[in-house]
């Protein structure tokens, strides 16, 4: 185990903060998490860690990073749709917040950021497996997650910032946002699923995407603390293999022994047909994302039967 630190972890309260929280607390480190919980919830931000129910644009936000050696950050407004719907409040608090961010951390003299890019910054690009090359955002949130990647680049230049983004692709695992309107794809299959409901499937089902469990997601997470080869780069953060929509449901069904056929809707604007991650720069850092997809989604069932059914109950 490396040398205990203190983390700070922006967006605690969500899906992949909570889950970092949780797997730097059992690597044995200490974790400062903030959230304003404008989306994320509060029962999920695991015992143990010193919550801060603060903003990511407040101006006093460096005082919660005294004595870090690592910032997280991971807040953001990052459903597609709610984004289309307020290009304002996206700029807000995806650029101004993160920008907010980095000047707290400079402010209090901590300079290890590690932030959460995404793979939309790839929403115009046709190359696949994508590498970290050429980005080519479209829609409001892609252009947001451009404009933080682009202030990052400047403090890492400008004010000696060791800076890591990482392009999450399609991330899934136990704590996955199930509260929008419409949920990502796993999420959603399960919770209509489980109820025994139709789940609606947008467009023909034959969308690829990358997706990738969380564990995984969390040991490059660790990597980052302790590997300072992750330090100036950006990262793509995917499984590196694709599924489509109709074989995600497939399976998702048969884990449930459900016989229940999904409803075909419209194609939803501004998804991309495929992701798929070229993640050779992260292999050569000894990351190999492993997980089984069936356990990953029994796990991620079980996290809904236990937190959101019986809780309504
Ligand atoms: N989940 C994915 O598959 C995925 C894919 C690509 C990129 N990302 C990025 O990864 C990060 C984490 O995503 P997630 O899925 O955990 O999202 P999430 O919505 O579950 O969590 C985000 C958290 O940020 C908090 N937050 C929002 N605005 C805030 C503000 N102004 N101040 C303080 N806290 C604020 C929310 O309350 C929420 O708890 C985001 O930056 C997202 O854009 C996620």
């Amino acid at each position: 185990m490396s040398v205990a630190k203190r983390v700070v972890v922006t967006g605690v309260a969500g899906f992949i903060g909570s889950n970092l929280a949780d797997a730097m607390l059992a690597a044995g480190h200490r974790v400062v998490g903030i959230d304003n919980l404008s989306y994320g919830v509060r029962e999920q931000i695991p015992v143990g860690v010193d919550f801060r129910h603060v903003d990511i644009r407040n101006p006093g936000l460096a005082a919660h990073f005294d004595g870090a050696d690592a910032i997280f950050h991971l807040a953001a407004k990052n459903c597609i749709l709610d984004c289309q719907d307020d290009p304002l409040e996206t700029a807000d608090v995806n650029v101004t917040g993160t920008v907010n961010v980095f000047e707290a951390a400079r402010r209090a003299g901590v300079n290890r950021i590690i932030y959460a890019e995404s793979s939309s910054l790839y929403e115009g690009v046709n190359v696949f497996p994508t590498p970290e090359g050429a980005v080519a955002p479209e829609s409001f949130y892609a252009v947001s997650k451009a404009a933080g990647m682009l202030f990052a680049e400047a403090y890492r230049r400008f004010a000696g910032m060791r800076t890591t983004g990482l392009r999450y692709f399609c991330v899934y695992g136990p704590r996955q946002d199930y509260r929008r309107s419409i949920p990502p794809v796993m999420s959603a299959f399960m919770l209509k699923l489980l109820r025994g409901e139709r789940p609606a499937i947008y467009g023909s089902g034959d969308k690829r995407r990358d997706f990738v469990y969380v564990d995984d997601v969390n040991d490059f997470h660790l990597r980052c603390l302790d590997d300072p080869r992750t330090e100036g780069n950006v990262y793509n953060i995917g499984s590196g293999t694709n599924h489509s929509v109709a074989e995600i449901y497939r399976k998702i069904a048969s884990l449930l022994d459900s016989q229940i056929e999904p409803e075909i809707r419209p194609d939803l604007p501004g998804e991309a047909q495929t992701t798929l991650a070229d993640i050779s720069a992260a292999r050569k850092i000894g990351w190999n994302p492993s997980a089984d997809m069936d356990e990953g989604l029994r796990r991620s069932i079980d996290f809904i039967k236990q937190h959101v059914l019986e809780a309504a109950v």
